[in-house]
């Protein structure tokens, strides 16, 4: 990141930072913050450069915001609430309605833009962009809805209700490996709500947010309601989360920044919603069809690379199974074709960044001495795989369930196989985690899936699926250290976003005095 003295104007133009293309005519950088409906350079002018992961290609500069820029977008949001708390939710839906539509319509692009930016495969990235149409959609039916609750008032002529209203403005700090549905999860119900944000996306995925915003732009949303911040952790996310014009903090990433921001901002009196970790298991019986258990397997923990928060990373499987199955993972494992996720054939895309690749090196190192390496265990450098940022899908088999790589979160294609005598172990076992977002069983046993059901201490439950996959209209979110305790999307979206206000008429024309006068 370079520091540049020009002012702000200098960097309307884009500098490519990263060699080496030779450019002739230095074309108008688009990727701005977008503060009070207005596109514009971070104040201190510095930028970051934004790269494909597949192939090191650069693809932008982006604004290296910092304070400064928070408290000119916490401005922005409080100037427009006035405005856009009193528009009706009804019009306020209109606009995520349209802003549904332009996704829609640009659902090809978007996908291609985001395998270039975070490297999953074109299937997985047109699912994160139908997630944000499908949650546009579902938003936007709230602000028809947006339901309160009348109630009887204990004394005579008294009216009583109680409505939802919006807290003011909203902080949104996003990660990179669902830059287009997390986004979507968290600002749509924002807004319809009426409340006004700031957006910090992740700086590996500033392009993402870039069209995001673009779009509600478009889509007719009034300056200074949606306020877009590129930048870092510490320039940008900490100061929202200090800034006292932010009331709410909607946080999804690592379990380290979050409870950060969760102490930081508890420590304010905000009200902080998180969505952190997971350490999802996939249970097999020894009745399940293997096959189906093997497909959801490799899909669940080698899709996204392993990047998903809802990723399989651990299998729990009963001992007369554990064998035949670990041969038929590692197998699939180690046919999957690793590549640039657009070229139609590619299974497996790269990690996010180099950071990512040290730390499965370091988790399959460690994961060595705790299991069998049955699949993959070290990073693809073969050809043109030289230029990204790619690792084998790595299996291990026969891991003790508290070994290292059986219970912390790696973010990366990691798969840790641990046998179980009976479904009461894969359940404890399971329950012991630090983390609670997914789980899932395999089993042709009513009475087993059931009992599962009931007693897999998770936000979400699959059976005979694998752990991904959510549906943007039911609750998301998980348990113990993956959240504290809200939900996102679902019926469940506004809760982050809305106080609850408890209004009371009174028509008599007299002094009544509950809990007294009618005692
Ligand atoms: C995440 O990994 O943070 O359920 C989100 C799924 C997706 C969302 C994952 N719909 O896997």
């Amino acid at each position: 990141m370079s520091v540049r003295p020009g002012g702000r104007r200098r960097n309307l133009i884009t500098e490519r930072q990263c060699p080496p293309r030779p450019v002739r005519v230095k074309p108008m950088s688009p990727f701005l913050n977008f503060i009070g409906g207005r596109w514009g350079p971070a104040r201190s002018g510095r930028t970051f450069a934004n790269h494909n992961p597949a192939n090191g290609e650069c693809l932008g500069n982006y604004p290296a915001s910092g304070p400064e820029d928070v408290n000119d977008a916490v401005e922005a949001a409080t100037r427009a609430y006035s405005g856009w708390r009193l528009t009706p939710a009804p019009k306020r839906a209109e606009i995520l309605f349209r802003a549904g539509e332009l996704i829609r319509a640009r659902k090809e692009d978007l996908a291609r833009a985001m395998t270039r930016e975070m490297g999953k495969i074109l299937i997985e990235t047109r699912g994160d962009v139908q997630e944000g149409i499908d949650m546009a959609y579902l938003a936007a039916g709230e602000g028809r809805r947006m339901y309160g609750v009348t109630t009887p008032s204990e004394m005579p002529n008294k009216w009583a209700m109680s409505v939802r209203c919006p807290v003011g403005v909203v902080g949104v700090i996003t990660p990179w490996n669902f830059p287009f549905a997390i986004p979507s999860w968290k600002l749509m119900p924002a807004l319809v709500a009426g409340n006004t944000a700031v957006f910090k996306p992740a700086g590996d995925t500033p392009e993402m947010a870039w069209h995001f915003v673009k779009i509600f732009e478009e889509a007719g949303l009034p300056p200074g309601v949606l306020n877009l911040v590129f930048g870092s952790g510490s320039q940008v996310g900490s100061p929202m989360v200090e800034h006292p014009g932010i009331h709410v903090v909607s946080f999804t990433g690592s379990t380290d920044v979050g409870l950060g921001i969760a102490g930081r901002g508890g420590a304010l009196g905000k009200r902080i919603s998180l969505e952190m970790g997971g350490k999802n298991a996939i249970i097999v019986m020894e009745d399940a069809d293997l096959e189906l258990a093997t497909d959801a397997i490799v899909w669940s923990a080698f899709g996204t690379t392993g990047q998903r928060c809802t990723a399989c990373s651990r299998v729990l499987v009963h001992e007369r199974v554990h064998e035949d199955l670990a041969e038929r993972v590692a197998a699939r494992a180690q046919r999957l074709r690793l590549g640039d996720g657009l070229e139609p054939s590619t299974e497996v895309g790269p990690l996010v960044n180099a950071r990512q690749v040290e730390t499965v090196a370091g988790y399959v190192t460690i994961g060595r001495s705790e299991g069998a390496l049955v699949a993959g265990g070290e990073p693809a450098r073969e050809g043109p795989l030289a230029k990204g940022h790619f690792f084998r899908p790595t299996v291990f088999s026969g891991v003790r369930a508290d070994a290292r790589v059986a219970v912390e979160e790696i973010f990366g294609p990691v798969l840790a196989m641990v046998k179980v005598a009976n479904l009461s172990e894969a359940v404890a076992i399971n329950n012991a985690s630090r983390y609670g977002l997914s789980s899932s069983i395999f089993t042709a046993d009513v009475h087993r899936a059931f009992g599962a059901m009931r007693d897999l201490d998770t936000g979400i439950v699959y059976v005979n699926h694998g752990t991904t996959g959510a549906e943007t209209h039911l609750p998301f979110g998980g348990t113990r250290g993956t959240g504290n305790g809200h939900r996102e999307a679902g019926h469940t979206m506004l809760d982050p976003f809305t106080e609850w206000k408890s209004i009371y008429v009174d028509f008599s024309g007299r002094l009544q005095r509950a809990q007294i006068d009618n005692a």
